[in-house]
């Protein structure tokens, strides 16, 4: 052990600010060796979702402001949450605190003892108020500072085990070697890991981001930003009246349906772990464009379960193909997408005819949260990974894993 955290309980400030939300979580860990236990004592997430819907996707410069406003009080609102005994894994109202009655009992650098900080990938303006003040506590409190990969952060949100009655339980985790596929607004990733914090990219989107697909087929269909949520429940609360085939490249038996809704599965058959699901927005674009207007609220359930479809459908296929070339022991789904429920379900089920271990957060640990970048940092801590001194630790919004 080289980094003088060992066999010794230390609590974790944990910083998330890559995208549209603040985030800030206090962890306590304590490691022995090849036995790392911790628990999550806050996770403080302010959303800046109702800010962005407006204009359909998230506005820089916009989530840059809103973090600067937000980011002290989420973080002592993680603080005093952890102090106060209380676990609690809430999303606070955008930028409406709660009116904390606990008073600080402590002086500042007694609540923590490492920080854990995002530093990219990311919007390179939203890094920039987590990792300054990230920088700036490491700087006034001399504590030491570990650098995440945000999405370090998301398969790690694997790794944080069953929770229930808000405590931590380490029940079953993760094995060695695994395929983790990464799906969020910015990011669409397979990743093989020989072991822990050892990442090898194995497929990447080649254009959109599977998110980005949701919110922008979502933006098409006027159903609202964030796109994901919006399409699945339009595709759950609508059930079909049309007889659905089987897995396959359609869904719909009636033909004239099926001509209109038939939409590709982009690169199944390409060979390699890519995805590109461009190509698959512009084919919703197209059918719309061929349907009598208005669109009613049938048909677009009709497009939101064909293209859901085809999304899951592709990623499934390419993560099982994944696992059996790399002999994976678990499969793991992580990132904003990994709360559609069909997406957890087939990935499930395909997972476990594999014979596979399948993992997935539970839902609000898949979206961004500050807790899974300090599981990240408390598993680089147990493994004897050294800090970075605060002045080597800087923002950079293409970061790529394992660098
Ligand atoms: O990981 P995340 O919170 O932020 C990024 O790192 O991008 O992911 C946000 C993305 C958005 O594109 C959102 O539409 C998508 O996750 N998402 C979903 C669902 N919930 C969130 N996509 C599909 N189905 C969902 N239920
Ligand atoms: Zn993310």
């Amino acid at each position: 052990m080289k980094n003088g955290l060992h066999n010794k309980l230390f609590k974790i400030l944990a910083i998330e600010t890559s995208c549209d939300e603040t985030s800030a979580s206090i962890i306590k860990a304590n490691f022995k060796v090849k036995n790392l236990k911790f628990k999550i004592l806050s996770n403080i997430i302010s959303s800046q979702i109702k800010i962005h819907a407006k204009y359909g996707g998230v506005y820089p410069e916009l989530a840059s402001r809103e973090h600067v406003k937000n980011i002290l009080p989420v973080i002592e609102e993680a603080i005093l949450n952890s102090n106060n005994k209380i676990q609690i894994l809430s999303q606070t109202q955008n930028s409406k605190f709660k009116t904390l009655t606990e008073k600080w009992k402590l002086k500042i650098e007694n609540y923590f003892d490492v920080i854990a900080v995002t530093s990219g990938p990311g919007l390179i303006g939203s890094l920039l108020v987590g990792v300054n003040t990230a920088k700036t506590l490491a700087f006034t409190l001399k504590k030491p500072i570990y650098s995440i990969n945000h999405i370090e952060g998301h398969i790690y949100a694997n790794f944080i085990g069953e929770i229930s009655n808000l405590k931590s339980q380490i029940s079953k985790l993760p094995k060695f070697p695994l395929v983790a596929l990464i799906v969020s607004g910015g990011h669409t990733s397979l990743v093989y890991m020989k072991n822990h914090l050892d990442y090898k990219v194995i497929g990447e989107t080649l254009d959109d981001a599977a998110g980005e697909a949701f919110d922008k087929v979502a933006k098409l269909l006027n159903l609202g930003y964030p796109g994901g949520p919006a399409i699945s429940a339009m595709a759950e609360k609508f059930p079909i009246s049309l007889p659905r085939r089987q897995a396959g490249n359609s869904q719909f038996s009636n033909k004239s349906q099926s001509s209109k809704l038939k939409f590709p599965r982009p690169m199944i058959d390409s060979g390699d772990f890519d995805f590109s699901f461009s190509g698959l927005k512009t084919a919703v674009l197209y059918a719309i464009k061929k349907l009598p207007k208005p669109l009613g609220s049938k048909t677009k359930a009709q497009i939101c379960i064909e293209f859901q479809d085809a999304v899951v459908e592709t990623l499934v296929a390419k993560t099982i193909e994944s696992a059996k070339k790399y002999k994976a022991k678990s499969i793991l789904l992580c990132g904003g997408v990994a709360s559609n429920d069909l997406l957890r379900k087939k990935l499930k089920v395909e997972s476990e005819k594999l014979k596979v271990d399948f993992f997935t957060p539970q839902k609000n640990l898949c979206t961004d949260n500050a807790a899974m970048v300090g599981i990240a940092a408390a598993y680089k801590i147990a493994l004897g990974k050294r800090p970075t001194p605060w002045y080597n630790v800087n923002a950079n919004s293409n970061l790529k894993l394992g660098k």
